[in-house]
């Protein structure tokens, strides 16, 4: 074998190792942009109620709502799922514009 192939072969690796770093960097990029968990967690509307629990759900008897009910829908309130006006503070913080949802009965 002579200099010329050794110099070949060297170029052949360098060739190859440099595909399968293009080839992990794409993995990785797919794999943060559409499977990583981090993704699903930024967007996350929930960042503190019943967090141990795999869904929050609260029920109530239209009989025991009385007049007027105010919920929570911005998920900040510190009396959750009823409203305590936190949403005021969001909406100042990020721009939001979040607000209850208000059930009442009609006036007769
Ligand atoms: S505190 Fe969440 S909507 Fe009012």
């Amino acid at each position: 074998m002579g200099l010329g192939s050794n110099s070949s072969v060297r170029v052949e690796w360098v060739a190859a190792i440099s595909l399968a770093a293009g080839a992990a960097a794409v993995g990785y990029l797919a794999y943060t942009r559409f499977l990583s968990k981090d993704k699903c967690c930024k967007a996350m509307v929930n960042l503190h109620i019943q967090k141990d629990n795999p869904k929050v759900v609260h029920a109530f008897d239209m009989e025991d709502l009385g007049e007027k009910a105010v919920y929570c829908r911005c998920w900040r309130s510190k009396k959750f799922p009823v409203c305590d006006g936190s949403h005021t503070k969001h909406n100042d913080e990020t721009g939001d514009n979040v607000g209850p949802l208000i059930i009442k009965r009609k006036e007769a």
